[in-house]
């Protein structure tokens, strides 16, 4: 038996693939094209381990995925591979509708025509499962309830409406063509190996630098933290024991507002590595608000506890000391990150604050 990953050399891909070799000798192809965001190092522990098959490439090209399909006969596809980034989508909208929209309705189109040419019983254990965002369901106002499963979509951004379309093309390839899929919704992650264009790897390598700790607007915006673990392992129970054509929302239960999270980093680095020029909160600056900036998310996570027994291991607490732990323990990973093309997205993207 094998599983076929999508953008497994990505932050959340890169951590289920280590997380499911750590527990299964199921072995894992990884189908990942190396954006800026994909990076083979986060692998690096894998090398020589034949339980590993990396493939370089694109999840639009179809001949590939075909011959992959065939070659290797996974049991099931999990589906990471997307442009990830909101900030990125409002300046270049074309590469999220590229690789969410088309790229995920090439790989429903390949996966279904290898399922369908399954035998009976192995047809009915095949599943698709895609990764997908509580972003899909818009912002709440504050005293809302939290996004269940049936709220509606509302997505606001490009990343948002792509991963919304790519969601919609998920579950019409199960409604009309009876494909198992599964989606899970899930809230913002954070831990080992994320790029540092997002909040908390951003603030943890510009503190470390004395640089600027740029909060978006007034900095109020509410996010629901899950440590990245917890969403590999909730992955991992919606694929064994989820319900086909079923959605499952992934959350952390830590709604916190930015402003929070940015003086939880600031406090931990003081205590882990302090600056003798002063505590890290002096570097916080408050900059131009994102455009169409979602107030707030916040997850309702009790249909996978219900039906499958999921709950996240980690506290926003225990998880950010992990976190915050694991970067200053890889300074060599952080460095080769922030190559020539990181640093010219924070020119573009911050500009003088950068
Ligand atoms: P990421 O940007 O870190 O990684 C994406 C990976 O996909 C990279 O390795 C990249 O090289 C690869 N990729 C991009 N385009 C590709 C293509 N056309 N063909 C093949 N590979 C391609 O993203 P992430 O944060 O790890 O997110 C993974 C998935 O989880 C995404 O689908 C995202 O929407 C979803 N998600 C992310 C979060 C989060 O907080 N990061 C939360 C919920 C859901
Ligand atoms: O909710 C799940 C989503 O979480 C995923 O689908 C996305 O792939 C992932 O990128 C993340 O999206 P966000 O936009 O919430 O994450 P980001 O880290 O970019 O920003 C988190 C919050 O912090 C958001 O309110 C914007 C704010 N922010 C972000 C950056 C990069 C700042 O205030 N300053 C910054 O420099």
């Amino acid at each position: 038996m094998t599983i076929l990953v999508t953008g497994g050399a990505g932050f959340i891909g890169s951590n289920f693939v280590l997380d499911w070799l750590r527990g299964s000798d199921e072995p894992v192809v990884n189908l990942d094209a190396l954006t800026y965001a994909g990076n083979l190092e986060n692998l690096a522990s894998l090398d020589g381990d034949a339980r590993h098959v990396f493939v370089r490439g694109d999840i639009g090209d179809r001949a590939l995925v075909d011959t992959l399909l065939a070659e290797h006969r996974p049991r099931a596809v999990v589906h990471f591979a997307a442009e990830s980034h909101v900030d990125r989508s409002i300046h270049g909208p074309g590469e999220f509708i590229r690789t969410n929209v088309n790229g995920t309705y090439t790989l429903l189109e390949a996966a279904r025509g290898f399922w369908s040419t399954l035998p009976e019983a192995v047809r009915a254990q095949f599943r698709f499962h895609h990764v997908s965002t509580d972003e899909v369901y818009g912002s709440l106002a504050p005293d809302a309830p939290a996004f269940t499963e049936t709220h509606p979509f509302e997505p606001n951004s490009p990343y948002s409406a792509s991963k919304a379309a790519s969601d919609h093309l998920v579950r019409a390839w199960h409604h009309t063509y009876g494909l198992p899929v599964l989606t899970t919704n899930c809230s913002n992650n954070y831990g080992p190996f994320h790029f540092p264009e997002k909040l908390i790897p951003l603030l943890i390598v510009n503190a470390l630098a004395g640089k600027p700790l740029p909060v978006y607007g007034d900095g109020r915006q509410v996010r629901d933290w899950l440590y990245v673990g917890d969403h590999c392992s909730a992955i991992r129970t919606v694929l064994e024991r989820g319900r086909p054509g079923e959605t499952y929302n992934v959350g952390g239960w830590n709604e916190k507002p930015n402003i929070e999270i940015v003086h939880t980093v600031c406090a931990l680095l003081d205590e882990l590595r302090p600056d003798p020029a002063g505590p890290h909160a002096r570097l916080i600056t408050h900059v131009k608000d994102r455009p169409g900036h979602d107030r707030r998310y916040a997850i309702d996570a009790r249909k996978i506890e219900r039906e499958l027994g999921w709950r996240p291991a980690e506290t926003f607490e225990t998880g950010i000391r992990k976190t915050v732990a694991w970067y200053l323990d890889h300074a060599d990973w952080v460095a080769r990150v922030q190559s020539g093309a990181y640093r010219d997205w924070l020119q573009r993207h911050y500009g003088e604050t950068a």
